[in-house]
């Protein structure tokens, strides 16, 4: 038995605080009665409804997926191009972790704990997400250094915590530069590299936190264990 509360967000429909409204509101019924006590109870089993929709509480998957180029992370697209969920065979409904760009590859999370997806994209977690930046220009070490204190963009300020030099080629004008960010911000990468006047050729996220594409190739997927989901859990808190 769980607090209704904690059963709903735990469903993915909202978070804890929404459900608490929504039971203090009597939009939720167990078992076709509406229960307002917050302190109310209620097992798996139990019909759970809110404004009449039945919460759907499925069993909890946890996928890491190479996310090729080409692809976007939604779960549908109005513009028809494939999405991420259509390379994964399952017959839950999984949503992506964050999202990369249509044209960033890399390491994507999928899965249907909502919880945890809010645990790993609230930006107090502080979760770490490394990339892979190339270049088609030789790029001036200090200004890559100025992303270490932060470059502003759009207003905002935008701020690397590591970000490092692997490769630099003067004479074919490529560089290749790794680079740490724990905030996960809209197109966050590519600004902070156009706030200092260079354009992304490509991007690749090569780790999320501990996880890494370590034994994948683009395309390619795995389920994360319980020992990973459960260190992702304590990260988080
Ligand atoms: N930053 C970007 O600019 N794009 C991504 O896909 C991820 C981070």
């Amino acid at each position: 038995m769980e607090r209704l509360q904690k059963i709903i967000a735990n469903s993915g429909y909202c978070s804890r605080r929404k459900a608490e409204d929504l039971i203090i509101k009597g939009e939720v019924k167990v078992n076709g009665k509406i229960v307002t006590d917050l302190g109310a109870k209620a097992s798996l089993s139990d019909a759970i409804t809110v404004n009449g929709k039945k919460i759907e509480i499925e069993e909890k998957e946890y996928i890491l997926l190479y996310k090729p180029r080409g692809v976007v992370s939604t779960t549908n697209d109005d513009k028809g191009r494939k999405t991420v969920t259509s390379l994964i065979e399952t017959n839950k409904r999984l949503y992506p972790v964050g999202r990369l760009d249509y044209d960033t590859s890399g390491l994507l999370l999928l899965t249907n704990d909502g919880k945890l997806t809010n645990l790993l994209t609230h930006p107090k977690n502080e979760i770490i997400k490394q990339y892979v930046v190339k270049i088609n220009e030789a790029v001036n070490p200090v200004l890559i250094k100025k992303l270490l204190s932060g470059v502003v963009s759009e207003g905002e300020k935008l701020r690397a915590d590591r970000v490092k030099i692997k490769k630099l080629d003067k004479r074919k004008n490529k560089t290749i530069i790794e680079i740490v960010l724990h905030e996960g911000k809209y197109h966050e990468v590519k600004r902070m590299f156009a706030a200092i006047g260079y354009q992304v050729e490509s991007l690749k996220r090569e780790k999320l936190a501990f996880l890494t594409l370590d034994g994948l190739t683009s395309g390619m997927y795995r389920h994360l264990t319980i020992k990973e989901v459960k260190k992702l859990y304590n990260l988080a808190k």
